[in-house]
């Protein structure tokens, strides 16, 4: 039997408070350190106090993310959309996507997509499966 190399993890969750930019800077900047170390891509989606993230990377490496996550009190009602074995990454140039409201266009956040009146934006499409496209 083959091992598998690459696993893809979707979760959703509710925000515990509201969290204003700083905060939400604050944990893409861990994420991105700690996802870089371990191997993980992926993508967070942050609209109306919902949280929507696909982790990939090694199983070991999802595993451990899954661990620290389901412990982290920012949020809560965290509910597992789906996990298994892949093939190919969705984010393989992101440590983590971001996508939310058009306006934090204006801090040049890089790999950050904005939503559309929908609560969708490119990456969240990829994320969800919808679209290959991403650009
Ligand atoms: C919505 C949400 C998404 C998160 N995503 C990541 C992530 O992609 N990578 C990461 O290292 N930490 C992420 N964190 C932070 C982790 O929950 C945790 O605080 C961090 O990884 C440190 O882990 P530890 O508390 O086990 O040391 C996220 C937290 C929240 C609330």
């Amino acid at each position: 039997m083959r091992a598998i190399m690459l696993e893809r993890l979707v979760y959703r969750s509710e925000a515990t408070h509201k969290l204003g930019s700083l905060h939400l800077f604050n944990l893409l900047v861990q994420c991105r350190k700690r996802n870089s170390e371990l191997g993980i891509t992926g993508h967070l989606l942050y609209t109306e106090e919902i949280f929507v993230q696909c982790i990939e990377g090694p199983p070991a490496a999802v595993e451990a993310l899954w661990q620290s996550i389901q412990r982290d009190d920012r949020h809560h009602n965290i509910e597992l959309l789906s996990r298994g074995p892949e093939t190919e990454r969705r984010f393989g140039d992101w440590s983590m996507a971001f996508s939310s409201y058009a306006h934090f266009n204006k801090y040049g956040i890089p790999g950050f997509f904005p939503v559309d009146e929908e609560g969708m934006s490119e990456a969240a499409a990829r994320c969800a499966g919808l679209t290959d496209a991403l650009v």
